[in-house]
């Protein structure tokens, strides 16, 4: 295969995953983002395996093969539930094999280069062996803690941002070793004791983060591994490779900093980790607080005969809808009402749940039309028109402490706003706070109703009476 057609190939594949990209920003089109992302992947394994390698075609169909197939298993098995420790799994796996092509490229190049040139190649090796071990370790310990394998409490051992700049120091001690090495002996030999270093760093940065506070660690391993499939690029002088890296890396740290902004908190808070353990300790802080004889309960018959005396409803779902499975009653729900003549609308939180678009995910599985589905930013200002708002198993994204309390853990982070319609109906199972740990002031508002009860049960209990 020519050289121009191979550049063709890559620079096709490359718009193919620019336009997944895209794809992928939109429920309607997330669809075709995927067939986008799997037609640019193809090519280039195409345009990779007939234009440039050259040899030992049977191992490597061979380890296609074997490898295809586990991905093949893995996907068809993992449920919905388990998507993000897939996804930390398959990190893991970027992040080995860019250890891997990294010392395969050292032993085999680096002592052929001289001056500058061998300064920058040792650089691109030294980094992308760093990343792809951190990504490598800290992928590991989120896939063991996402799947419950070890515990979800983070890790806060004393003085541990000391520990972790003692390693960075290390490891920028070493660069400098490797890159002034005379042998390849004590050059490989820096590369192993940063190898070791960035490994450990890798696991104590994921250890130390909050079970809860895992998807923006994902998102931000999914950006390292795109770093680390950049710096393989380099190594291999595989442009390609460079162009996904990037793609990957910025898209990631893109996504982070959404998740970041939306629960208004600075990424290296989370990063620092240690969030959520003092439970609700900015409780009374936070605003309101109180018990369940404070606020006015009300039945499920009651709540089906608001409803459908109203002419618009808006469902808030949280959390707590995921845990209770409850997205089809909740369809059902939403089914009735609108055969009954009312107008009723979904209004997602960006981080409502426990990753991004968790709730889209549930609501999409429930076959609930897209077009009911608000974004916050499109619905928050019509809540003075709402008749009920339902808030299925929400609790953080609905706070208004986050608006009306200054010193509330959670003040500046951007909420929906049910307590401006008529009424508000809040679906949980007891007072027990959300993921922040802060008490909520909605709950006791005049015009607020608590529904308590699993939320799958409370709605099938509303069907029944509608
Ligand atoms: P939360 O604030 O965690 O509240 C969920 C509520 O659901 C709880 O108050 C709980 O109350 C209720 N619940 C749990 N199981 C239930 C069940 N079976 N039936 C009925 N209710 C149930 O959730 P949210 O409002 O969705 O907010 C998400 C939070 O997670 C935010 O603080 C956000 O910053 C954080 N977070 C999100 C992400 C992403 S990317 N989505 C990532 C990291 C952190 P009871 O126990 O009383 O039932």
């Amino acid at each position: 295969m020519s050289a121009g057609i191979i550049t063709m190939a890559y620079l096709v594949a490359s718009i193919l995953f620019i336009l997944a990209l895209g794809g992928l920003s939109h429920q309607e089109t997330a669809r075709k983002g995927n067939y986008y992302g799997m037609t640019g992947m193809g090519i280039a394994l195409l345009a990779t395996i007939i234009g440039i390698v050259t040899a030992n075609y049977t191992l490597m169909l061979g380890c296609i093969v074997v490898g295809g197939a586990i991905g093949l298993v893995l996907a068809k098995k993992v449920e919905m539930t388990q998507m993000p420790e897939l996804v930390a799994i398959l990190h893991s796996l970027v992040g080995l094999a860019a250890v891997i092509v990294g010392f395969g490229t050292f032993l085999d190049h680096s002592f052929t280069f001289t001056g500058v040139e061998k300064t920058i190649h040792d650089v691109e090796i030294y980094l992308g062996i760093l990343i792809g071990a951190l990504t490598f370790s800290g992928s590991v310990i989120a896939y063991l803690k996402l799947s419950a394998k070890i515990g979800g409490s983070p890790l806060l051992l004393p003085g541990r941002h000391f520990l972790n700049l003692g390693l960075l120091l290390v490891a920028i001690y070493y660069l400098v070793q490797f890159t002034g090495a005379e042998n390849q002996t004590y050059a490989l030999h820096c590369l192993m004791v940063m190898t070791a270093i960035s490994l450990v760093f890798g696991i104590h940065m994921v250890m130390a983060i909050g079970g809860a506070d895992m998807p923006v660690v994902v998102s931000m391993l999914n950006s390292y591994s795109g770093w680390a499939a950049a710096a393989t690029g380099f190594m291999l002088s595989n442009d390609l490779l460079i162009v996904i890296g990037a793609l990957v890396g910025s898209s990631g740290a893109i996504l982070s900093y959404i998740m970041c902004r939306a629960m208004n908190r600075k990424f290296l808070s989370v990063i620092a980790g240690g969030f959520g353990t003092t439970s609700s300790k900015g409780g009374a802080a936070a605003g309101a607080s109180g018990s369940a004889e404070d606020v006015q309960p009300i039945d499920a018959e009651s709540v089906a005969n608001m409803l459908l005396a109203s002419k618009k409803v808006m469902i808030l779902p949280g959390y707590g809808m995921a845990v209770a499975q409850a997205q089809h009653s909740v369809f059902e729900m939403s089914r009735k009402l609108r055969e009954a003549g009312v107008d009723v609308g979904f209004g997602i939180h960006p981080v409502a749940g426990r990753m991004p678009g968790h709730m889209n995910v549930l609501l999409a599985e429930a076959r609930v039309p897209y077009d009911i589905v608000y974004e916050m930013e499109e619905i928050n200002d019509d809540f003075p028109d709402v008749d009920v708002s339902i808030v299925i198993g929400a609790n953080d994204i609905v706070n208004p402490a986050a608006k009306e309390v200054p010193d509330s853990p959670i003040a500046g982070m951007p909420v929906l706003e049910p307590w401006l319609g008529k009424t508000t109906i809040v679906l949980k199972r007891s007072m027990a706070s959300g993921y922040a740990g802060v008490d909520n002031p909605l709950f006791y508002k005049e015009n607020t109703r608590m529904l308590f009860g699993d939320a799958k049960e409370s709605i099938d209990e509303v069907l029944k009476n509608l």
